[in-house]
């Protein structure tokens, strides 16, 4: 594993975005694993200003995000369908065609999660695969659990991933208690993986992820086991780790 250690938060971004930029340059057409959730906010902002500058092209790029909401029309602002759409695709030529975010309103789940699954499978897997970590160790929606998911599945989100997800919604009643997330199997088939933490929140999941046994109690923990994982972090969520 590599780890690059940043000063803050925007060091953090900047690092993250420099590895993403490097894989874009060097295979147009790759295939982006993206994220949501509050810690890549900053890496998709560099993206774009790159982008702007001329430096990057997402013509032939393609995407597939980790998660989805259960219950949420895409339209909805909190949907993650959203969340990439405004924080990334819609201010970069990517093609909206290209771009894969898992279904949360799909009649039948177990079909929209073989879907997906082939999907993945169809572009000839995911060159590098963005990650952010729960207070819990989830990754995707990978909740704490007994045995590691291998295939895009349905999953109850854990009372602590509610809680802190709580944040984004008008209350605690509105936040989905189910999601649809890429298995662990899917993101250890990542070519590569970047892990983007920040934050003294993050230290102690962080250290126990990369330096404690590798269970399915601390789903980022598997991360242990593949072979090209770059960790980038600011000083603070690597705390414990360095
Ligand atoms: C988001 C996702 C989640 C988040 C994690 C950390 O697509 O799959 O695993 O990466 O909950 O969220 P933040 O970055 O908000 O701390």
């Amino acid at each position: 594993m590599r780890i690059i250690c940043a000063e803050n938060y925007e060091g953090m971004s900047r690092q993250a975005a420099n590895i993403l930029s490097s894989v874009v340059a060097m295979k147009p057409d790759c295939v982006l694993g993206l994220a949501t959730g509050s810690t890549p906010i900053g890496t998709y902002q560099e993206l774009i200003k790159r982008y702007e500058e001329g430096d990057l092209d997402f013509r032939r790029v393609k995407t597939v995000n980790l998660d989805e909401y259960v219950g949420l029309e895409p339209t909805h602002d909190q949907s993650y369908r959203y969340f990439m759409q405004s924080q990334l695709f819609d201010h970069v030529n990517i093609k909206v065609e290209n771009t894969n975010v898992p279904g949360g309103m799909a009649q039948d789940v177990e079909a929209e999660c073989r879907r997906y699954d082939e999907i993945i499978a169809s572009m000839g897997g995911i060159d590098i695969q963005v990650l952010g970590m729960g207070h819990n160790g989830h990754i995707g929606f990978n909740e704490p659990a007994e045995e590691f998911p291998m295939g895009t599945h349905q999953v109850d989100l854990a009372e602590s991933t509610i809680e802190a997800n709580a944040r984004f919604f008008e209350n605690r009643d509105m936040v989905p208690r189910k999601a649809v997330t890429m298995g662990i199997g899917s993101i250890m088939q990542a070519r590569r993986i970047l892990v983007v933490v920040s934050g003294e929140g993050k230290a102690d999941i962080v250290e126990k992820a990369f330096r404690g046994p590798v269970t399915p109690k601390v789903p980022a923990s598997i991360l242990q086991m593949h072979p090209d994982v770059i960790l980038v972090g600011d000083k603070a969520a690597l705390s414990k780790l360095l």
